[in-house]
């Protein structure tokens, strides 16, 4: 008996969380200052705690419970794989195996229809940086510093935002600016001179880097923790027409966005862009059972008929993850998940949010579709002085009371839920934040 069993309530919650911070190192995090809450279940869009508080999910965690907690389909499988084999290595046959890359490979655009598992995003995105690599004999790859991409060796240095800065010990990196007509940096004032002005850029650099050193141009489709930048009309278009003039592939990573979180199985199909490879992870099983991976186009796949593809991990394509993920994909399919996410953001979360907008000082806009939304909090409309970070924690810890989890990234808060919130849940989740948010603004 250990002393958690003593314990019940508010009691073990409190002491789950001491626990935590004594043993267990958090990610990306200063140790002395974590924000203490204990979640102990879950079921739909709601999480609660050993106590029996509730809290309304607008995070989906790290934007990956797609599906929301504990549903009925995903569970039954990873139960029945459970029973049947927990554990086989990754290059072997595998039923649980097969049927996951076939309902993957149901919902990439046509010409990706390989796929090589990793156990989540950042190792997607290495294999991804590595095959690419291979495919063109190019060693340089091309990426936005507004992103992220994983916390390992190539992909924390593709990643652009400050998370690259401490773990720059990955070469072959370049990086560029990407449409953000908010905070512009090409001094636009439309979407569509933003997205010229950001594709020459992104010309330039390859020309001054020398076209024949690029072996991808790497990016998230809707760059996601960066701020849910949905790109403008004709931007990916271009980035395409781009790669394909300097005979670079292109890397879409759609860890966060693929997977009905853009309201689209893949936020690629918004704007019709076929990559040359996909990262995805995530929502590919809701995160119930790590997985990731890279969907291959034919002619990259075919070129390790004959030589070895140097790369693997003990456990993809794990049978567990496997079971997850076919599970996922067909409860995505029988629900119509897609489709509702995609309203969920024209009817409910889209107007919700421009309605708080409108009336709210503090927000300097608002951006996003399907269940994957951002809100840009300033100090000033007019200067657009992002807003500090002791207004963010003071929002964060305002909704934690009130029984709404958020998620703020610098001075924005994204709202992504699970994919499958009722309009009831969302609208409820909507009234607590804008009373927070008026609240907060109100005090200055
Ligand atoms: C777009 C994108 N790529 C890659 C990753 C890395 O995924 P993981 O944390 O599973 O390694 C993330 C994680 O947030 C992501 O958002």
């Amino acid at each position: 008996m250990t002393a958690f069993d003593q314990l019940s309530g508010a009691n073990l919650d409190a002491a789950v969380a001491a626990a935590s911070r004594s043993r267990i190192l958090a990610p990306w995090s200063v140790q002395g200052h974590l924000p203490g809450i204990t979640i102990t279940g879950g079921r739909g869009a709601e999480l609660w705690d050993h106590e029996g508080r509730r809290w309304l999910d607008f995070t989906s965690q790290l934007v990956n419970a797609n599906l929301g907690y504990q549903h009925p389909a995903l569970v039954a499988a990873i139960t029945e794989q459970a029973a049947t084999l927990t554990t086989i290595s990754p290059a072997t046959a595998n039923l649980a195996r097969v049927r996951a890359a076939e309902a993957i490979v149901r919902h990439t655009p046509a010409e990706l229809d390989m796929v090589f598992f990793t156990n989540g995003g950042a190792d997607a995105v290495e294999n991804a940086i590595r095959l690419a690599r291979l495919a063109t004999g190019r060693a340089n790859v091309l990426s936005l510093y507004r992103s992220y991409h994983g916390n390992t060796g190539a992909a924390i240095v593709a990643t652009g935002d400050w998370r690259r800065i401490p773990n720059e010990f990955a070469w072959g990196h370049r990086h560029v600016f990407g449409p953000y007509l908010y905070r512009s940096e090409f001094w636009a004032t439309t979407e569509a001179e933003e997205s010229e002005r950001a594709l020459r850029h992104l010309d330039h650099t390859i020309q001054a880097e020398g076209p024949d050193s690029i072996a991808a141009i790497l990016m998230e489709t809707i760059p996601g923790t960066a701020g849910v930048l949905v790109p403008p009309p004709g931007y990916l278009a271009g980035v395409r027409q781009i790669a394909d003039r300097y005979g670079t592939l292109l890397i879409l990573d759609e860890v966060m966005a693929g997977f009905a979180r853009a309201g689209a199985w893949f936020a690629l199909d918004l704007w019709d862009v076929t990559p040359d490879l996909m990262t995805f992870s995530k929502g590919v099983n809701s995160g119930y059972v790590p997985a990731g991976g890279v969907a291959i186009s034919r002619p990259i796949a075919e070129s390790f008929a004959e030589r070895v593809f140097p790369g693997g991990l003990t456990y993809a394509g794990h049978p567990l993850a496997m079971a997850a993920i076919r599970a996922n994909i067909e409860a995505m399919e029988a629900d119509d998940v897609v489709a509702g996410a995609a309203r969920l953001g024209t009817e409910i979360l889209g107007p919700g949010l421009r309605q708080i907008a409108a009336t709210c000082p503090l927000v300097g806009e608002v951006r996003g579709l399907g269940a994957f939304w951002a809100v840009e909090l300033v100090s000033d409309r007019t200067t657009r002085e992002p807003a500090g970070p002791a207004t963010m924690a003071k929002i964060a810890a305002r909704a934690r009371e009130r029984g709404l989890l958020i998620l703020t990234v610098a001075s924005r808060i994204h709202v992504a839920p699970p994919c499958i919130i009722t309009p009831d849940e969302a609208r409820r989740g909507l009234a607590i934040l804008a009373g927070v948010l008026d609240e907060v603004g109100r005090e200055g």
